[in-house]
């Protein structure tokens, strides 16, 4: 059978999310399985090249992993016509330059979150990848989690009813630095540095929720530093200038409230480190990562408010537990399929720059919301005029 393949620009492939889950899991995976099957049935292959700023890193990871290409000139690579893709896992401050340089060089392109700094800054991107005629796309991988496509499964097949709330904790201790190494980079506890709880998550939130419940149109948030000093990756203290927890309400459309907690300064007493309660006139779901837990209305007790006696019911022992039914596949591996055949056979692909931005968007609107203490409301965003051909 052809064999197709398509180069890909892995930039930031030393970086924890690059390698991890964009390299290993996700393009080496496919690699491995022998590349993206299209509809048609023909596969294409995938052909990374490595970037980065420090040669000898590249060099050890391209052994490792038997990969041909890698460069710490960006510019050469994006002039190379092997490669038709773009992949951005950059630390945020790094990646609206590059992208750019990636929409001038005419290449498709994927990124990490947040796609920019700024909503204005993510629809002028938006609007020139559109005005280049590039195809564009954007992570959403806790879409795929098994917990949320359980969820999912459940919405669809009308299990809830009318949907009322969404309850979601996320979070877990990050380690300050000082006597146990930190879980997370450093820059993601400095705001100069493109760090902060909000920037980190409400993208995610953005793309979860108007996918599972309906778009956001206000939200109200309080983003907190709880830890002012952290130690870094050399153990020097530094002042921690970015959020590390935020407390916010979602008004979706169609009315659902949504309350979702983000934080690296709380302990976990959950059984996974995100969990969302969804509440429905006809049933209520608790879904984490893996697993999905159920409780229809006419299974549902009748708790009664006593203070006097000590609860004996065992209301954990209530629910239901949804089975898997299907394989779980890597999220980030399926988005990345799901990319390639949008750019080698056009298959649909929705989550682009401009999803992108909606999530940049409601980041901003919850640090501001956050500052002056106001709902923010949230209007149908769309390209600047003009930006359309
Ligand atoms: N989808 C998810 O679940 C998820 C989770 C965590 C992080 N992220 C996103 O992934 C991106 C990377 O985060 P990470 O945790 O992997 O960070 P990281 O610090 O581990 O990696 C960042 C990469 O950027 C490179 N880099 C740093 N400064 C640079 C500069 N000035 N110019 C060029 N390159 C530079 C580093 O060498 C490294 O390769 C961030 O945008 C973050 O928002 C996504």
């Amino acid at each position: 059978m052809a064999q197709k393949s398509i180069g890909v620009i892995m930039n930031g492939a030393t970086g924890r999310m690059g390698y991890r889950q964009h390299l290993v899991r996700s393009i080496l995976a496919i690699r491995e399985q022998g590349g993206v099957e299209l509809s048609d049935g023909e596969r294409v292959q995938v052909e990374p090249i490595l970037v980065g700023r420090s040669e000898a890193k590249l060099a050890e990871l391209a052994a490792r992993h038997g990969i041909a290409d890698y460069t710490t000139d960006l510019d050469a690579a994006l002039a190379d016509p092997r490669f038709e893709i773009y992949a951005d896992f950059l630390v945020n401050k790094a990646r609206a330059a590059a992208i750019r340089k990636a929409i001038a060089a005419g290449k498709a392109i994927y990124t990490e979150k947040p796609t920019a700094e700024s909503v204005d800054e993510a629809l002028e991107l938006a609007a020139l990848a559109k005005a280049a005629g590039v195809k564009n796309g954007v992570v959403h991988d806790k879409l795929y989690l098994p917990g949320l496509l359980k969820l999912r499964r459940l919405i669809d097949s009308g299990f809830f009813g009318r949907i009322l709330s969404v309850r979601g904790e996320f979070g877990y201790w990050v380690f300050e630095g000082d006597w146990q190494p930190a879980q997370r980079p450093s820059w993601n506890y400095r705001a100069e540095d493109g760090g902060g709880i909000v920037v980190d998550m409400f993208p995610h939130w953005n793309y979860v929720l108007e996918n599972l419940f309906g778009a956001v149109r206000s939200v109200y948030a309080r983003a907190v530093t709880h830890v002012p000093t952290r130690v870094d990756e050399v153990g020097a203290p530094y002042a921690a200038t970015a959020d590390d927890a935020a407390y916010a309400i979602f008004e979706l459309d169609g009315g659902v409230i949504a309350q979702l907690n983000s934080s690296w300064t709380v302990r976990v007493d959950r059984t996974e480190l995100v969990e969302f309660q969804v509440d429905g006139t006809l049933g209520s779901a608790v879904a984490g990562l893996f697993d999905c837990r159920i409780q229809p209305r006419n299974a549902t007790p009748r708790p009664v408010w006593n203070p006097d006696l000590r609860e004996e019911h065992d209301y954990a022992g209530d629910w239901l537990t949804v089975p898997q039914n299907d394989a779980v596949e890597n999220g980030f591996k399926t988005q990345w399929e799901q990319f390639i055949r949008h750019v080698v056979e056009d298959a649909p692909h929705e989550f682009d720059f401009l999803a992108g931005a909606r999530g940049v968007r409601l980041a901003e609107a919850g640090l501001e919301s956050s500052r002056t203490g106001a709902r923010v409301d949230l209007p149908s965003l769309s390209l600047p005029v003009g930006a359309a051909r």
